[in-house]
């Protein structure tokens, strides 16, 4: 039977990451249904009802999507963090979640470090910067968007750490990185420290003072991960006690007003999540994503499944 796949995508993907997806659909005889730039949840629970797959990115797949959707097997991350699907809801219904890690990795480090270029050099307002080189630099998780800006930071001549209790101590000195044993040693040992941990349950709000507070004079925080993962009350109050502490983010936390209001010159933030919006990244995502479904009809493969 022929398989329908809607691709809802508030945030749309580059044109050809979408015709792409088309040919591979149309080539596997699937129907494509393209829902783009969205602006309300009841949107993509009217467009997801006779859909058999859904391809997403950092869309709402809540309770009452999957309850809408009577069809659908499938849902796929096409990205690396998935806190934006409710993965009990999708078990308890017997659908099947995926993520595509790695295949937007490259643009969110090129991001982490652009922004780290940018605070370095005051904005390009004229002013003398400072510059990357020789600066200690903490890699806070160490999976493939970890891997990618320690890959970039070395080629600036920046001194590269990381603490990942997931990972092998040996595959992170494998990459030229020195493998730290404990997150207070990451943020105690490094000027510059970015965050690669995805939002769950244990992480909300884990970037707390305590952490933050240990960072050496000049500190920068620099985020391409969740903005949830960090304790803006820390925040506020570090970037008050601190008049040397910086924040960069790809998406501005809540407080973002009162940074704003008084901390001028020592943030960046960016107007919507940009990381992984790059043509590259939407195409090696979005192609990745359709693939998966396919070989997961067509083969029953689950490789990359989440909910298990
Ligand atoms: C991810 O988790 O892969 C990134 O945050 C990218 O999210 P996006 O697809 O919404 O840009």
């Amino acid at each position: 039977m022929k398989q329908k796949v809607l691709v809802a995508t508030v945030k749309p993907f580059h044109s050809d990451a979408v015709s792409g997806i088309r040919d591979i659909c149309a080539e596997a005889g699937y129907e494509l249904v393209l829902l783009e730039s969205y602006a309300d949840q009841a949107e993509i629970e009217a467009a997801v009802v006779d859909a058999d797959a859904l391809i997403i990115r950092s869309d709402k797949v809540t309770p009452e999507v999957l309850a809408a959707a009577d069809r659908l097997k499938i849902v796929v991350r096409a990205g690396a963090g998935y806190d934006n699907v409710d993965l009990d809801a999708a078990t308890a219904k017997g659908i099947v979640v995926m993520n595509t890690p790695g295949q937007n990795a490259n643009a969110v480090a090129e991001l982490a470090l652009g922004m780290m270029v940018y605070l370095a050099r005051n904005g390009y307002n004229g002013k003398s910067g400072t510059e990357l080189r020789g600066k200690t630099l903490g890699i806070h998780a160490f999976g493939n968007v970890g891997r990618d800006v320690a890959r970039i930071a070395g080629g600036f001549g920046m001194d590269v750490f990381a603490f990942d209790p997931f990972v092998e101590d040996e595959a992170i000195r494998a990459e030229g990185v020195t493998p730290l044993g404990s997150v207070e040693e990451l943020y105690s040992q490094c000027q510059y420290v970015s965050l690669h941990i995805p939002a769950n349950e244990k992480t909300r709000g884990s970037i707390n003072r305590d952490l933050l507070a240990r960072m050496p004079e000049g500190a920068v925080l620099v985020n391409t991960a969740r903005k949830e993962v960090i304790c803006e009350a820390s925040l506020l109050e570090i970037f008050r006690d601190r008049p040397d502490f910086k924040y960069i983010s790809d998406v501005a936390p809540d407080c973002k007003d009162e940074i704003a209001a008084e901390f001028a010159g020592r943030f960046f933030f960016t107007p919507k999540k940009m990381g992984a919006q790059t043509t590259e990244a939407n195409i090696n995502a979005g192609l990745a994503a359709i693939r998966q479904i396919i070989a997961f009809f067509e083969k029953g493969d689950r490789s990359f499944q989440v909910n298990r």
